[in-house]
């Protein structure tokens, strides 16, 4: 079957269906159903279907996010069945082919879509971006395993994907022809390349933690009005969270940097302006990431277990007032994903102002 789509049919897709999708979350406004209906449209040419169904399925599978987000597709099958002008153009089976293949767009591995409209229009909804499925699989861990370490998340990283998206898991694509099936093959690349995916998962891993705890160190300083007092609760929180090896301030008293509110082993209590990684922070008024301390010049050996090291000025309008610094046991362990919370983060303590 190749037939062509009436035109009445497109303009009453482009100014009747579209358009209701501007009243809905940013994931799923015009732009989304563009592409779920020109991929369903393009996925269709492998098989012997009737387009029209094919492109008012897809222009109407998410309108029953106008009910509720839960049952969305049930709803949108709904809808799609009350609609009394499909009527001048299809007949009742096909309105419930229509309705059907809606329903069936959240497809899972065990609702397999009942027909190939179903079919389609599930395949072309969904996006299996790799980077997107680690994320979500590190964020449905972190929700749903408030408990478990960093060892035991990629653990179950590990597992999930490989249970769902490795060869032979239990991902089905609906469509082979689909897009999905180059992503999915470089999915399945990162997931063999042990050492490339943990690189990811580290990452994600890292960026998922900052974004739980920098509303976290918001709070803790709202209201405060002792600087030390908020250096000492967002060194604990840093530090808790991540383990690093030492995590504390250095506060500018006069012409040099005094040990302030820390975690980790004891510490050297003064560092002259311009010296070792924090003077030098200060100094050049930046933050100064330094993936090898035995490579950066003048670095102040505090504990010969620290391998790496970042400091971040806290500033106070244009001074700066403390340094935060962070060692680890391990090298370059600090990038620019740390760089942009913690500054972030200092701004909190930024707002101080001590009575
Ligand atoms: N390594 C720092 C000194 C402070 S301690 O590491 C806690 C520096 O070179 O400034």
């Amino acid at each position: 079957m190749t037939n062509k789509i009436r035109p009445e049919i497109l303009s009453w897709i482009e100014e009747s269906v579209l358009p209701q999708y501007d009243a809905f979350d940013k994931g799923h406004q015009r732009d989304h159903v563009r592409y779920v209906i020109s991929t369903a449209l393009e996925l269709s040419q492998h098989y012997d279907v009737d387009k029209e169904i094919v492109a008012v399925a897809a222009a109407c599978h998410d309108l029953g996010l106008s009910v509720c987000r839960e049952t969305h597709h049930l709803e949108s099958g709904r809808i799609i069945r009350e609609m009394a002008c499909l009527k001048q153009w299809f007949s009742q089976d096909q309105i419930e082919t229509i309705a059907q293949a809606a329903e069936d767009h959240r497809a899972s591995s065990k609702n397999e879509p009942v027909t190939i409209y179903g079919k389609l229009v599930a395949e072309a909804d969904r996006q299996i971006i790799p980077e997107v499925v680690i994320r979500r699989t590190i964020q449905f861990g972190l929700k749903n395993y408030p408990e478990m370490d960093k060892a035991g998340h990629w653990l179950r990283t590990l597992e999930h994907l490989e249970e769902k998206y490795a060869e032979g898991g239990y991902l089905k694509l609906w469509i082979p022809e689909s897009p999905n099936a180059a992503r999915l093959e470089e999915l399945r690349r990162i997931i063999r390349d042990r050492d490339a995916l943990h690189k990811v998962f580290e990452n994600v891993y890292k960026e998922e933690m900052y974004k739980d705890i920098l509303p976290k160190a918001k709070a803790l300083l709202e209201g405060e009005t002792d600087s030390i007092a908020g250096m000492a609760n967002l060194s604990a929180l840093i530090h808790r969270t991540f383990g690093f090896w030492w995590t504390g301030f250095y506060r500018v008293v006069a012409d040099e940097l005094v040990l302030g509110p820390f975690q980790g082993p004891v510490a050297c209590t003064r560092i002259p302006y311009g010296k070792g990684v924090c003077g030098t922070a200060w100094k050049r008024r930046e933050t100064v990431i330094v993936p090898d301390v035995e490579q950066f010049p003048g670095h102040i050996a505090c504990s010969g277990e620290s391998r790496s090291e970042i400091v971040v000025p806290v500033w106070r309008d244009s001074e700066i007032i403390a340094v935060l610094d962070i060692d680890s046991e391990k090298p370059a362990t600090f990038d620019e994903t740390d760089k942009i919370f913690l500054e972030e983060m200092m701004t909190s303590v930024s707002k101080v102002h001590n009575a």
